[in-house]
């Protein structure tokens, strides 16, 4: 009995002397080069959006307006995008009255088109090229949205959507692709919805 208690007293000490001469280590070692990876990941990313260029469609209301400002405060130069030139005009004269004095800050740049128009889509496209020579970041934001069952709405409305939200941002993405592909750099996020994966009532559009 006694030579068993000592055996497990034995085999105890041995798993506690693995704990904290192995695994602790280990775990702390895992953890610090996670989080070193992480800061540097942080700062790279700080040092890229410094000066990068960032298109963003839809940059006159909600979510893009949003973006609008966290870019200009990392110190990135925008192109702003939407039908509403107004707003867009409006939201080019709030952000160059914030001033970052650590970060470069650049005025930002309004380009007015309607996504549901190709054409328009295309000459904004060029415009953007020859007024920023290349785009680092383009977000595709804007969209529309339209309440109804299947049956009420209408093929137009149904149009309008895929027009605005698929065809525009596609249209503008294969303008902007070339010169991104050309400089083996640039990233395309695309904003869409939870909607595209569950069915919600009377938002079939
Ligand atoms: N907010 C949400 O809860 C939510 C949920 C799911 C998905 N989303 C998606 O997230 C994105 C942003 O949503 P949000 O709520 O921030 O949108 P929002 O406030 O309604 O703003 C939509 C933006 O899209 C622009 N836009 C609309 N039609 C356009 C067109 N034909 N051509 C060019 N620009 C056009 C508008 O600009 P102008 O007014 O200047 O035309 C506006 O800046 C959208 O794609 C939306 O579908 C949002």
């Amino acid at each position: 009995l006694l030579s068993c208690g000592s055996r497990k007293t034995v085999q105890k000490g041995k798993l506690m002397d693995f704990t904290s001469t192995v695994i602790i280590p280990l775990l702390f070692g895992s953890l610090g080069i996670f989080g070193l990876y992480r800061l540097l990941q942080w700062v790279r990313m700080r040092a890229y959006l410094q000066g990068a260029v960032v298109l963003i469609t839809g940059a006159t209301s909600g979510l893009g307006k949003e973006c609008a400002k966290a870019f200009h405060a990392a110190g990135s130069r925008l192109v702003l995008c939407g039908r509403d030139g107004e707003k867009l005009k409006e939201l080019v004269q709030q952000l160059s009255t914030v001033t970052n004095h650590q970060k470069n800050t650049y005025k930002p740049h309004a380009v007015v088109f309607d996504l549901s128009n190709t054409k328009a889509v295309l000459n904004a496209a060029e415009e953007i090229l020859k007024y920023s020579g290349h785009v680092d970041i383009l977000i595709n934001n804007a969209g529309i949205s339209f309440r109804g069952t299947v049956v009420d709405t209408g093929l137009d409305v149904d149009k309008k959507v895929m027009e605005t939200n698929y065809f525009g941002p596609i249209a503008l993405t294969k303008a902007l692709l070339p010169s991104m592909i050309k400089r083996r750099q640039g990233h395309i996020v695309a904003i869409s919805s939870i909607q595209g994966k569950i069915s919600i009532p009377f938002r079939s559009a």
